[in-house]
């Protein structure tokens, strides 16, 4: 693998899930070592031997894994390993006022007081980002800042960016979403993998040509990426199927009394899938966690089948068949420790058990049958969860609901990180499920995922349902409903 990144300019780099692109930053932060070859910066041949060694050297990252101390607050996080001191003591009042000023690029800063458990995940991968910034590092690298970040934030960012490229920062830039690419970078690298197939300047490559070295030809089948119109005929919901789930104004308030969200109503039938989507802090997730226990309701009642849901932990809606895909990876998402096999089977641990001990060949079997309709590389129930790349850990997440059955499907951003090809499976996995009566529930922060999937879409806005999208469901009729809500002054 080669890869030359200048000062001043703006490197992406491309490859499917799996490729090697989180593992060469890995080596190239020195938190893991090469089996060979050289890193040189600014000419002279260098060895990383740790992140520290990397970082006293101007080299600094956002890790795909957000990396942050949820125990932790804020302040602490961003100058975690040099805070400030007085004396021997640490001088906090210092602290919080750096941390403030670091997080003045933000519309909406976080409190560098808050723990980090309490922020959401949008909020999280901002303080990673700012972490990295204030770092004044010569090299910075992002490995897919973006994935949790809504298009408001992604602007930022790509302010602060260029701002960086203009002080003659060499910046890596990882995303599987083209159009940032062609917005921001000025080179770009493909992997496949593991090997570099392509590299060259931005302008001079188109997005098609750029998807057949990332996927390769002899592996790009006609279709790929376009839209499943076949599957789309199928009836928006069985229309006269009483719904499955009812909300009726539910409201949920946070820790200061402040309106998550507020009056939301829907209804999902079964063999229907219902989009919910938003800027960042629309509140569109944590309707989707009050859903699974996660929130608590203020007001406002929800129906299950009928009867009264009102959840208060997650075991008791998965009980009732309720079950919940996350945007928190590395919360509520895989155990990187355990083998695939385990993470795909423990939602379902009776059926693999056998008078209370777990049958290791039943388990296999079941989860080697998943992670294949679920397109897990390498399909190895064995390996450790924790080694798969990202995007295929949150194919991992998704296995484990499918094996469960549940008459309610809850997924938050549940492409979150994928390659182009991934998400088109992932897209057809979920329709299947729908189309054998699942009910299903898609929150997610990227448009043309909701036009993609959802057979009905509401668009969520400052924690209010702005406006609902019937029948065939276009990222533009999103779009336009979601910046009909804005406020004046950021739609000018
Ligand atoms: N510690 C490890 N042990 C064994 N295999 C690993 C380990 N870390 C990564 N791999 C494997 O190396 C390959 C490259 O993984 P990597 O995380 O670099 O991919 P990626 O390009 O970042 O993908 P994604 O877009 O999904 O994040 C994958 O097949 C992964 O399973
Ligand atoms: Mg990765």
């Amino acid at each position: 693998m080669d890869l030359a990144c200048v000062e001043g300019s703006v490197h992406a780099l491309l490859g499917k899930n799996g490729a090697g692109k989180s593992t060469l930053i890995k080596i190239l932060t020195g938190a893991e070592q090469p089996d060979a070859g050289e890193i040189r910066l600014n000419g002279v041949p260098v060895r990383l031997r740790s992140t520290r060694e990397a970082r006293e050297r101007g080299i600094a990252a956002v890790y795909q894994e957000l990396s942050l101390v949820p125990e932790l607050t804020v302040a602490e996080n961003l100058f975690l390993g040099a805070l400030p001191r007085k004396a021997a003591a640490v001088d906090w009042s210092a602290l919080v006022r750096r941390a403030r000023h670091a997080l003045a690029w933000l519309p909406e800063p976080p409190d560098p007081h808050a723990r980090v458990a309490e922020l959401t995940v949008a909020a999280r991968q901002l303080v990673e980002i700012t972490r990295a910034v204030a770092m004044h590092s010569r090299v910075l690298i992002l490995d897919e800042p973006t994935a949790a970040l809504g298009p408001h934030e992604v602007e930022r960012l790509f302010a602060v960016i260029r701002s960086l490229r203009a002080r003659g920062v060499a910046v890596v830039y990882i995303s599987h979403r083209l159009d940032e690419v062609e917005a921001i970078a000025d080179r770009v690298t493909v992997l496949r993998d593991g090997v570099r197939v392509y590299a060259g300047d931005v302008s001079e490559v188109s997005r098609e040509a750029l998807v057949a070295h990332m996927v390769g030809r002899d592996e790009a089948p006609e279709g790929r990426g376009r839209r499943a119109t076949a599957s789309r005929t199928h009836p928006a919901g069985q229309a006269d199927a009483p719904p499955l789930l009812l909300a009726r104004g539910i409201t949920s308030l946070d820790a200061s009394g402040r309106p998550l969200f507020r009056d939301v109503s829907f209804a999902l039938a079964p063999g229907e899938i219902l989009g919910l989507t938003g800027p960042v802090g629309s509140g569109a997730s944590a309707v989707a966690r009050a859903l699974f226990g996660l929130v608590p309701l203020s007001a406002g009642a929800m129906e299950l089948a009928g009867q009264p849901f009102a959840p208060r932990s997650p075991r008791e809606a998965l009980q009732r068949g309720v079950a919940f895909v996350s945007d928190d990876r590395a919360g509520e998402g895989v155990v990187p420790e355990a083998p695939v096999a385990h993470n795909v089977s423990v939602a379902v641990l009776p059926r693999v058990t056998v008078r209370g001990f777990l049958d290791l060949r039943a388990e296999r079997a079941l989860a080697a049958r998943r992670i294949e309709q679920a397109g897990v590389t390498p399909a190895d129930p064995d390996q450790p969860a924790g080694t798969l790349s990202g995007g295929n850990q949150q194919k991992v997440v998704l296995a484990r609901w499918m094996e469960h059955g549940a008459r309610v499907l809850v997924l938050c951003e549940p492409t979150r990180g994928m390659d182009v090809a991934a998400k088109e499976d992932v897209h057809r996995l979920l329709r299947r499920l729908r189309d054998e009566g699942a009910a299903i529930l898609v929150v997610s922060s990227e448009y043309e995922e909701i036009a993609d999937l959802a057979d009905r879409a509401l668009v969520m806005s400052a924690g209010e349902v702005a406006g609902e999208v019937r029948g065939r469901v276009t990222a533009g009729d999103l779009l336009a409903l979601a910046s009909r809500a804005l406020p004046e002054e950021v739609r000018a």
